[in-house]
């Protein structure tokens, strides 16, 4: 099971001035009582479908079923945005093979490659095109609403070139949204391509364990039982206990705490392995757009958010650790760490008779990076800043599977302590009426004049 350890949160550790003492979680108390309540009753309600994922297995039965009868697939598309993309990136990098693409036919084996169209560049689908060899690539289209500008705009491109590289197109498109609304949807169902659903109570970012995720994963080679087997034993060791017995409730209390009492709203996820780093990346959405709100549940102004920061060690102890160590106290970082790295390469004798080389001769690479993140941590909480670590035994499937959960409980949680609802996202819908606009989609002409009318510029404030 992955542990949280908290040590250098603590004030005994990194001083009153910017630690957390028992007793100020203790008076938290009865705040994650009413979360733990909130998520009861949400949940009694059905409007927590995350929750549920990780004991809906039976759609692995269906996307395997499907694998089946496509064995000349050798090669998957994925075409999403957000909630739709950054889970399933995270996946493949942790549990596939950063290196996937490129590896030679032996060593990949049944394992499809995988590209992602996640952004709307120009530059950047014209040389994903150059590399793919369409007839024998599946493209996953995902959108929970169907109506998202984005994912839209890649998918005609590439129907097009699907329908002009291969002889059936409808064999290359498989749809993950919305079981019932949106013109994804609707589409799926005229044109008869395969589709899955994202349950209707499962919002974007927190979709990654159902078919959004679990598509891809299977394609790859990613053992999806593991992954949702990890994420219910969270659910089921932590759900409804209280907040020194409840790991992501406990990690929630401490951010909501280093916020209010101690000034610090930067909230830096640093893993030290390249293969966790789109996990910061998923993670970075899954806190931010649940957390940065401006009005509470009754409707009043409170403007809350932690702005989440990603990192990568060792890289970044030679780019952000300045920072962090020297700047504003404003931060509180959170380590992933691996107890096992699957592996691990000794280094040979290095120059022997030159004192600065020869010490690493005989050192082992997976030690050295052990060493490396424990002096960061040393050095972070000589310096009385906060940081605590989230270790996994191994990177596999069920670690991956309770990080996953560990952290959406922890968000969702750190929602509740804030009074707010977590799972919207208001505030991004206007710009994308004004895209509409621009774009001249029916019934968004009047973003189109509020547009001109606002996007107003002067020549002599551009240099
Ligand atoms: O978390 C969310 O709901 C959003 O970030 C969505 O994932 C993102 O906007 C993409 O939406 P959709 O899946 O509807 O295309």
């Amino acid at each position: 099971m992955i542990q949280f350890d908290f040590n250098y949160f603590m004030d005994e550790f990194i001083g009153s001035e910017h630690g957390i003492a028992k007793k100020d979680i203790d008076e938290l108390a009865p705040q994650c009582d009413a979360a733990l309540k909130r998520m009861d009753d949400e949940k009694a309600k059905g409007l927590l479908g995350f929750l549920e994922l990780p004991f809906a297995g039976s759609i692995v039965e269906d996307i395997r079923a499907f694998k089946a009868t496509v064995p000349w697939c050798d090669t998957v598309a994925l075409i999403g945005i957000g909630g739709s993309a950054l889970g399933p990136q995270a996946l493949k990098n942790a549990l596939a093979d950063i290196y996937l693409n490129e590896l030679p036919d032996t060593d990949r084996g049944t394992r499809c490659r995988a590209y992602f169209f996640d952004n709307v560049d120009p530059g950047e689908m014209q040389s994903l095109l150059k590399i793919m060899h369409i007839p024998s690539t599946l493209f996953l289209v995902i959108s929970k609403s169907g109506g998202t500008t984005e994912t839209n705009a890649n998918f005609a491109i590439l129907l097009d070139a699907i329908k002009k590289h291969t002889k059936d197109y409808k064999k290359h498109i498989v749809t993950v949204t919305d079981p019932d609304k949106g013109i994804l949807r609707q589409i799926a169902k005229e044109e008869g391509f395969v589709s899955f659903p994202v349950p209707a109570n499962v919002g974007g970012r927190f979709s990654v364990l159902s078919a959004v995720g679990l598509v891809i994963a299977e394609f790859l080679g990613i053992n999806t039982y593991g992954l949702l087997k990890g994420a219910s034993s969270v659910v089921q060791r932590y759900y409804g206990n209280n907040v020194w017995e409840n790991a992501p409730l406990l990690n929630a209390a401490f951010h909501y705490l280093f916020d209010i009492k101690k000034n610090k709203r930067i909230n830096v996820l640093m893993p030290y392995t390249r293969k966790l780093y789109l996990f910061a990346d998923w993670y970075r959405q899954l806190w931010a757009e649940s957390l940065g709100k401006r009005f509470d549940i009754q409707g009043k102004e409170v403007m809350v958010g932690l702005t989440p920061v990603a990192a990568l060690g060792t890289i970044d102890q030679h780019s952000q650790l300045q920072l962090y160590l020297e700047g504003p106290h404003d931060k509180v970082i959170t380590f992933l760490k691996l107890k096992g790295f699957g592996t691990d390469i000794q280094m040979p004798q290095f120059y022997k008779g030159k004192q600065e080389l020869e010490y690493l001769g005989g050192k082992s690479l997976r030690k050295l990076n052990e060493f490396e993140e424990q002096a960061t941590e040393l050095v972070l909480k000589e310096a009385g800043r906060p940081n605590a670590s989230i270790i996994l035994p191994e990177l596999d499937e069920e670690a991956v599977g309770q990080l996953i959960m560990f952290l959406e409980m922890q968000t969702a949680y750190a929602g509740y302590l804030y009074n707010i609802n977590p799972y919207d996202q208001p505030a991004v819908e206007q710009g994308k009426r004004f895209t509409f606009g621009l774009l001249e989609r029916p019934g968004y002409e009047d973003y189109k004049e509020k547009f001109v009318k606002g996007y107003v510029k002067k020549d002599s404030y551009i240099l």
